[in-house]
This record gives C-alpha cells, sequence and structure tokens, in this order.
C-alpha cells in the first residue's frame, strides 16, 4: 500500500510528542519529492501559544534543511493512551502547507492505521486559499 511507510514514520513521530498541557498527542511525517521523509511531533509550552504542531515541526525541519518540495504528508494523533483518530490538520498548519505546495497536488493523509486512512488535497481543505501566488511579483528567496 502506497502510504504504509509514510504513516509508519508518523506514527513512530508522535512518540516524541511534548503534550503535557493538552495531553493530546501528534505526529507527522512528510514525504519530499525526493523520496525523503521528515517527521514532527507537537510540541507544548507552559505559555501556551508557543506550542507547534506536529505538521509545522515537520514542515520547518524540512525548509531549515534547504528542501521545499512536497508530495504527502501523514497524520496521527488521539489524546494519550486513545487509539489515534482521523486528526485533520488545523487552519494554521493548512496554511503553512500552502506557502510550499501546490494545493491541487498536495496530498494530505489521515490515518487510524496503516490500513485504514483517508486522504485529500490540500485545495480541499483549503479551497480559496491565500499564497505566495497573490503577491505576484514579490521577492521570493
Ligand atoms: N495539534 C497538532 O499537532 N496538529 C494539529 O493539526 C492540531 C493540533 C496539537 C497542538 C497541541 O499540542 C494539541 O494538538 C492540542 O491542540
Amino acid at each position: 500500500m502506497k502510504y504504509r511507510e509514510l504513516i509508519a514514520a508518523a506514527y513512530e513521530a508522535r512518540k516524541a510528542s511534548y503534550s503535557p498541557y493538552s495531553g493530546y498527542r501528534v505526529g507527522a511525517a512528510l514525504l519530499c519529492a525526493d523520496g525523503k521523509i521528515y517527521t514532527g511531533c507537537n510540541i507544548e509550552n507552559a505559555a501556551y501559544t508557543p506550542t507547534v504542531c506536529a505538521e509545522r515541526t515537520a514542515f520547518f525541519k524540512a525548509v531549515s534543511e534547504g528542501v521545499r518540495n512536497f508530495e504527502a504528508i501523514a497524520i496521527v494523533g488521539s489524546p494519550a493512551g486513545e487509539p489515534v483518530q482521523f486528526a485533520w490538520p488545523c487552519g494554521v498548519c493548512r496554511q503553512v502547507m500552502m506557502e510550499f505546495c501546490d494545493p491541487k497536488q498536495f496530498i494530505v493523509i489521515v490515518a487510524k492505521s496503516e490500513e485504514e486512512y483517508e486522504q485529500r488535497t490540500l485545495k480541499e481543505l483549503l479551497p480559496q486559499g491565500f499564497g505566495p501566488e497573490n503577491l505576484g511579483g514579490a521577492e521570493r528567496s
């Protein structure tokens, strides 16, 4: 099955979730165009707002290493000790995906197991989104 390895990597990443305040543990695995996988977990903070989601951790790890071409992300999340549920990404993470991915091509996978998952394009999750294209010729580096 196509996304087995990616989902397994998201499960593995969830083990590192630092979520003492919400108790909601999330793992994500980001598939790059070259086949490499970057993983992330959610990292909470006593001041609450510095908390970062698993998806953004994975994206920022990849982008900070010069990688900007992405195909798909698998996400697994649930309260500690409970089986994972379909954990669709929050709006802020959808917006970060929009920055680096073609919304018609990029696939978001939410999984309950390596066999049971759902997938949507970013376009389906963020229709009429605002992205780099809206800024026209603005300089990007
Ligand atoms: N969280 C994620 O990691 N990804 C999401 O898309 C939604 C929420 C985390 C943030 C916080 O640590 C916990 O889940 C509860 O909101």
